[in-house]
């Protein structure tokens, strides 16, 4: 039996988990900044750094008497070095550092992205060789692997990331920061009136581009209001959200044809979509030897769990880190 202690802090939530052998989660504290970046329209790095400092010690006492074990109980520390903001990750790393040397644990470096992916084992065990799809404010990206530490990038977006198109989105149309929950909300109600053109609609390949269809949706609601005409947000909403998920489905359905594999996972903040969920939950009715394994969605978004369960691997096969680890903001698979 392994006992992780986990720290996450790249972006937004501050979060201190403890997690058994990779896929129980005894406690799972997240403290989000999200009401004080609203009003900037995204994280303002600066104060992410001081949020962080202010909760990193309260969720680490949160998670500790959550999970009522005994620091004694503990076997190493897991902790985000990457990708992320520099600021924000100094913050959990330096948590980190701190318990492992006061405490004599070893520190396990954990990428954040292996982190989301890792967190299809709270819903099953992934069974490899493994397709992850990995949708998130930052990434989009297809991973092929083989096992748990092993990660073949597929495709990626050559812009903006599903999640901040979203963002991007929910600005045009005054929705708080983040606006993905708002948008898919909305798009639940909403008819898909507009057919908004595809990126890369000919190119074979798994790669993404987002951009030209925020570009898009901007020129629809400017076209309209020259022309005093009122557009539904529902439908504008729902038109949206139809592109993205067809671009998403259309590449995945893609890889998994040309690279047979056990299990599908979908991850990352976007993968809380209601309408991506189960858009891929029926192109897997077409793949019955791969097993679907989306993230459970409140683990979707970033936790320090889905670190205790990538961490779990890395001590697994003996990855580990000196007191001197530093960040990497740029961190990718
Ligand atoms: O993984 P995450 O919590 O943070 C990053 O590592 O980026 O992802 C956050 C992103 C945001 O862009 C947010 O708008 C999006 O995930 N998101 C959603 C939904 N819930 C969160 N996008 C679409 N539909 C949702 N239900
Ligand atoms: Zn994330």
């Amino acid at each position: 039996m392994t006992t992780l202690i986990a720290f996450e802090s790249s972006a937004d939530e501050t979060s201190v988990a403890i997690v058994k052998d990779g896929r129980t989660v005894l406690s799972n504290a997240v403290a989000t900044q999200i009401n004080s970046h609203q009003r900037f329209g995204g994280i303002v790095p600066e104060v992410a750094s001081r949020h962080h400092l202010e909760w990193i010690t309260k969720t680490l006492d949160i998670a500790l008497a959550d999970a009522d074990i005994a620091v004694e109980d503990i076997d190493a520390v897991a902790v985000t070095y990457g990708p992320g903001l520099v600021g924000s990750l100094l913050v959990g790393l330096m948590g980190a550092k701190t318990f492992a040397l006061a405490h004599d644990l070893p520190l396990i470096p954990v990428n954040h992205l292996a982190g989301h992916i890792a967190a299809a084992n709270f819903n099953q065990p992934i069974i490899y060789p493994a397709l992850a799809l990995m949708v998130s404010g930052g990434h989009t990206e297809l991973v092929l692997m083989n096992h748990a530490n092993d990660f073949q990038i597929l495709g990626e977006t050559f812009d903006d990331a599903a999640g901040e198109s979203y963002d991007k989105v929910g600005r045009l149309l005054d929705l708080p920061y983040p606006a993905g929950k708002a948008i898919d909300e909305m798009a639940q109600k909403g008819q898909v009136t507009i057919a908004f053109p595809q990126a890369m609609a000919k190119e074979a390949g798994y790669n993404f581009s987002f951009s030209g269809l925020k570009s898009a949706v901007i020129n629809q609601v400017h076209n309209a209001e020259q022309r005093d005409e009122t557009i539904n947000p529902e439908d504008l909403a729902a038109s949206f959200q139809a592109a993205v998920i067809k671009a998403l489905v259309e590449r995945t359905g893609r890889a998994l044809r040309d690279f047979p594999v056990k299990s599908f996972v979908l991850a990352g903040g976007v993968a809380a979509n209601s309408g991506l969920r189960s858009a891929l939950a029926e192109l897997l009715e077409d793949f019955p030897e791969t097993e679907f394994i989306p993230v459970p969605k409140q683990y979707t978004g970033d936790n320090a769990a889905m670190i205790g369960a990538a961490g779990y691997w890395n001590f697994q096969d003996g990855i580990f880190a000196d007191l001197d680890l530093n960040t990497n903001p740029g961190l990718d698979f």
